[in-house]
């Protein structure tokens, strides 16, 4: 019997060394290993299956994160690191080469629609763009490209992509499904279950959960390991060992920040939704949002991210975020810290007026991610800043 996820995310892939006793995965601070390894019984790099020799093919620190990731999210083997980004684009430059076809949805993180429209072209990897709700109506033909990129609850509309079905359809053209799940976090979802080829997370977010690192985590089954290691070895996008060792402290309580960022989400999406300066919210968790029954059939928390717009635009939008007194304007998200920002600001700033209306995200749209705090306070802060 598979045990419960905090269970596992207390206990899984600790590098506990009996002649120590020590009871939390040391920090390996090491740029290399002993090599020949002499020992009789050499610990070995989950990598490769051969013993530790330099840091950026593998360490035991980042390997107790990469194991216990991979039991939390339902993945045969994982890789970290440096930032959500190196994941990202590791993963696909393993997968795709010149002259490949790469079927993407329009309503993505920033630096990633950069990475697709800037970057890729240039290196003869043809993207196609379609919206998240043409993808959810399964009708385009996948055996063109070979690969589909998406994420499974986009960044900043909050709308949520049908992997329930996406991920066999993708299966049977052949095509590999890339899956950045970071806003659901492996505690709402496991997108391997619906056959996600590759599960991707800005570990910066949710997974470290504490606002101090940058991370990167991919998921995915033994097939793509070779693949994406050595991506990884070649463009080094390799944590520091301080630095995995953070986010696997900081995974260990997944399961409580979510549940609880989860409620308060859902408290602050219902207060919003029935103020009267408020023009529209964005959540998956609200019963008017146009993406709920699909939310409801491919999550099993609906998250700590919500959206919104209020009737009178970006000057009240500003106006606003300078009044709240607990919930920092600041981007990034997923930390046990409220945290507001204006998307035309930061997360989306590098794109033109016309390619943010292409992604669906109006001017004056803010998201918030929503912190551990006491709902009753957020919603008071709300209530003084919008009064
Ligand atoms: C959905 C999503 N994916 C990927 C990233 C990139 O992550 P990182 O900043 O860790 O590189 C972000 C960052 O905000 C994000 O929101």
């Amino acid at each position: 019997m598979s045990s419960g996820f905090n269970t596992r995310a207390v206990q899984d892939g600790e590098l506990r060394i009996k002649e120590f006793g020590n009871m939390t995965t040391p920090i390996f601070e090491n740029s290399t290993f002993a090599n020949p390894n002499e020992s009789q019984n050499p610990a070995t790099d989950h990598t490769r299956g051969k013993p530790y020799m330099y840091t950026r093919w593998g360490n035991p620190t980042l390997q107790s994160l990469e194991k216990k990731y991979a039991s939390l999210d339902q993945v045969d083997e994982a890789l970290s690191f440096s930032s959500g980004m190196a994941a990202i684009t590791s993963s696909v430059l393993a997968l795709l080469k010149k002259g490949d076809r790469l079927l993407s949805v329009n309503e993505l993180y920033g630096e990633t629609f950069l990475f697709f429209t800037r970057t890729l072209p240039d290196m003869g990897i043809d993207v196609a763009f379609i919206s998240t709700d043409e993808l959810n109506r399964n009708e385009i033909d996948l055996t063109k490209y070979k690969a589909i990129y998406t994420e499974s609850i986009v960044n900043p509309t909050l709308g949520v992509c049908d992997l329930e079905h996406l991920g066999s359809r993708a299966a049977e053209a052949g095509s590999h499904l890339l899956v950045d799940a970071t806003f659901a976090s492996p505690y709402n979802q496991n997108p391997s279950k619906f056959h996600a080829a590759v599960t991707l997370h800005s570990g910066t977010k949710y997974i470290g959960g504490h606002a101090d690192i940058i991370l990167g985590l991919a998921g995915f089954s033994k097939d793509y390991l070779e693949r994406i290691w050595l991506s990884r070895k070649t463009f080094g996008g390799i944590p520091d060992p301080l630095q995995a060792f953070l986010g696997l402290r900081g995974i260990k309580t997944l399961g409580l920040r979510m549940k609880a960022q989860n409620e308060n989400a859902q408290a602050l999406a219902k207060f919003l939704e029935q103020h009267k300066s408020v023009r529209k919210v964005f959540y998956p968790g609200l019963e008017s949002f146009s993406y709920h029954e699909v939310a409801k059939r491919n999550l099993k928390g609906y998250g700590g991210m919500i959206s919104f717009e209020l009737k009178d635009g970006v000057p009240a939008a500003r106006k606003m975020m300078k009044k709240l007194k607990i919930c920092s304007s600041a981007p990034s998200l997923g930390g046990i810290e409220s945290l507001i920002t204006l998307p035309i600001d930061t997360t989306h700033a590098s794109l033109t007026p016309a390619e943010r209306a292409k992604m669906g995200i109006p001017e004056g749209l803010i998201r918030f991610s929503v912190g551990i705090e006491d709902s009753e306070d957020l919603i008071e802060d709300f209530q003084k800043a919008l009064a």
